[in-house]
């Protein structure tokens, strides 16, 4: 499974790229308002960080629009994703854009069905929303399990899931025992996916023992 960063803040995805363990990175309109920068600046210097997928939102309401701001936001780098919303207008601009050869990522899905239009659509990524399905009583993660077994009924549809709107490192992991493409996880769910409590216990044995022999690797 990819990871990809879910912000647009840039000091915290350069810290996360230097681990060699970063995939991509998605933005949106919220995130971007968040980090207080000038959107194509931002964008910019992400590409440079990260040189897999960065997606960006366009804010058009119609295809039209979005087909020209998305237009102009892949001419920022050749990593740029097009984030498109998932309505009817967005369903066209996407398929106008993967036609022009942009990569786009439907965002905002929160149905079976949706997920299935945006794979007919050509979308390189559809964006379930898992947290905020959560949030109002459902669960998320059925709905990545269905949107899998749909996708994998049908082999011309080729879009990959992109696990959205994570809030816990459980997200994570039953994202990936479904089978899902692509998690997109906020900087602190990230880090806190290496984090175990018997490693921790286990490290610090071995090191206390480690330093009972007197010995060193480096010094021989
Ligand atoms: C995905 O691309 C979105 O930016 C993001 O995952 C939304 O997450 P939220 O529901 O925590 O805002």
């Amino acid at each position: 499974m990819q990871f990809f960063v879910d912000t647009a803040d840039t000091n915290e995805i350069r810290e996360l790229a230097a681990s060699g363990l970063l995939d991509g990175v998605t933005t949106n309109p919220s995130l971007v308002a968040k980090s207080g920068r000038d959107f194509f600046e931002v964008l910019r210097e992400i590409s440079k960080l990260v040189p897999g997928p960065i997606s960006a939102e366009v804010t058009a309401a119609d295809a039209r629009g979005m087909i020209e701001e998305g237009q102009r936001l892949a001419r920022i780098a050749s990593n740029i994703v097009v984030k498109v919303p998932l309505t009817w207008e967005g369903l066209k601009a996407c398929r106008a854009l993967v036609n022009e050869g942009i990569g786009v990522n439907v965002t905002l899905c929160f149905s079976v069905n949706q997920a299935l239009l945006a794979a007919k659509a050509g979308a390189t990524y559809v964006s379930p929303f898992v947290g905020r399905l959560d949030d109002i009583g459902e669960n998320g993660m059925h709905l990545i399990a269905d949107i899998k077994k749909v996708y994998d009924h049908y082999e011309s549809l080729n879009t990959k899931i992109l696990v959205a709107s994570i809030r816990s490192a459980d997200h994570v992991r039953e994202a990936a025992l479904i089978g899902a493409h692509v998690a997109t996880i906020p900087p602190a769910i990230l880090r806190e996916l290496v984090k175990h409590a018997l490693t921790d216990k286990g490290l610090a044995a071995f090191n206390a023992d480690w330093a009972r022999t007197g010995q060193s690797i480096l010094k021989r």
